[in-house]
């Protein structure tokens, strides 16, 4: 059976525009809270594979959207490459290890691609489970957004520590981000060798970067592991999504088949900058899903520019998580419904 989300991914006709929601497979949904109130720990629970296919299948079952996401964190790989990791209230996530030096390089472990089978044990038991129409999106962190953890310890509103490398350090910072990148091709490859569909790659802070330093410090590498896995697999659709750089679309080329739109940038000025060269997807800002009015206009105003061209529905950035599951589900079926063809 063909998935109509894969279908739209390459650009083939498709009986309405796919839908699905960033960080769709989280705290919203009340039969995630309770297995989280059960286990305790976020991170427990994506060790856990059978917690992982569970999760990752709920918002399938709840809102049928088009695609399934794998249900883990961007920070798991980091944390196999041997830098502890909590979430603390109020902050979230945690590394109280950091990256400093070379030798603090040099000891990250190599063989994290290998240790965090609990993911592909989690991808497998999705497979079993997922209907044939619907896809499974396999992830990992771009090369800088996880750096950022790695060097900085925590989110940051500055990035002082990283962005002084990027200045007065580049060749420590390029070290660091090849490893990871390698580490991250591994990763991702192994994910879609355990049956992942497509496989996206989430730079949600690229935004900090001046247009020179994001191409030469994020988009080159996320270039290089979607070249890598279109080299292998060339059936599996790479999806790229940088937030907040929204003026430096002109220069973004490469081998991948989707490019993430977030919501500070207008869908027509992307399409206006890319064609239909690749398939655009997003992009509503989330807040609208607290107002059902705000977001059918945001879903026409959007299927009406997208008209005729390559699209995906989602969200310009992740759903919150106090959004009514209620308005989840009414955004993606009205997706559907305005597209229908
Ligand atoms: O999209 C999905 O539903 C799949 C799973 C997924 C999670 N995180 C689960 C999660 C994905 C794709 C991510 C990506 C991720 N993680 C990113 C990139 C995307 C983005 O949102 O910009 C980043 C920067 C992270 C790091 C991270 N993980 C942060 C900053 C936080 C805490 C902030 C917050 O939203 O509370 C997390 C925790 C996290 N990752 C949760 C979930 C469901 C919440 C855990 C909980 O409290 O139960």
């Amino acid at each position: 059976m063909s998935k109509i989300f894969i279908d739209a991914c390459f650009g083939k006709k498709t009986p309405y525009t796919p839908v699905w929601m960033m960080r769709q497979a989280g705290r919203y949904l009340p039969e995630y809270m309770q297995i989280r109130k059960k286990i305790g720990n976020f991170l427990d629970m994506t060790k856990n594979p059978e917690i992982v296919a569970e999760i990752t299948l709920q918002p399938v079952r709840r809102l049928d959207v088009d695609a399934a996401i794998l249900f883990s964190d961007i920070l798991n790989l980091p944390m196999e490459m041997g830098l502890p990791l909590r979430f603390e209230k109020g902050i979230g996530p945690v590394f109280d290890k950091t990256i400093n030096s070379e030798k603090d390089i040099e000891i990250l472990d190599e063989s994290a691609s290998e240790k965090i089978s609990y993911v592909y044990e989690g991808v497998r038991l999705i497979k079993n489970d997922l209907p044939d129409n619907k896809a499974l999106i396999g992830f990992c962190g771009s090369p800088w957004t996880v750096s950022t953890y790695m060097v900085e310890g925590r989110g940051s509103k500055q990035y002082a520590k990283i962005k002084k490398m990027v200045y007065a350090n580049p060749s420590l910072l390029h070290k660091l981000l090849n490893k990871v990148t390698n580490q991250t091709i591994k990763y991702l490859s192994k994910q879609v060798e355990s049956g992942a569909d497509a496989v996206m790659v989430f730079d949600s802070w690229g935004g900090a970067l001046e247009r020179e330093k994001f191409f030469e410090f994020s988009w080159e590498y996320m270039k290089k592991i979607a070249k890598e896995i279109k080299t292998n697999y060339p059936q599996i659709p790479v999806i790229l999504f940088s937030k907040g750089v929204g003026l430096y679309m002109e220069g973004m080329d490469g081998e991948f088949d989707v490019l993430g739109v977030d919501w500070n940038t207008p869908i027509d000025y992307a399409l206006e900058i890319f064609n239909d060269n690749y398939t655009l997807q997003g992009n509503m800002e989330p807040t609208r899903l607290y107002s059902k009015v705000a977001t059918k206009e945001a879903v026409t105003k959007i299927a009406e520019i997208m008209k005729g061209h390559r699209h995906i529905f989602n969200l310009g950035h992740g759903i919150l998580p106090d959004v009514p599951v209620e308005n989840a589900k009414y955004f993606v079926d009205l997706c559907k419904e305005v597209t229908r063809r």
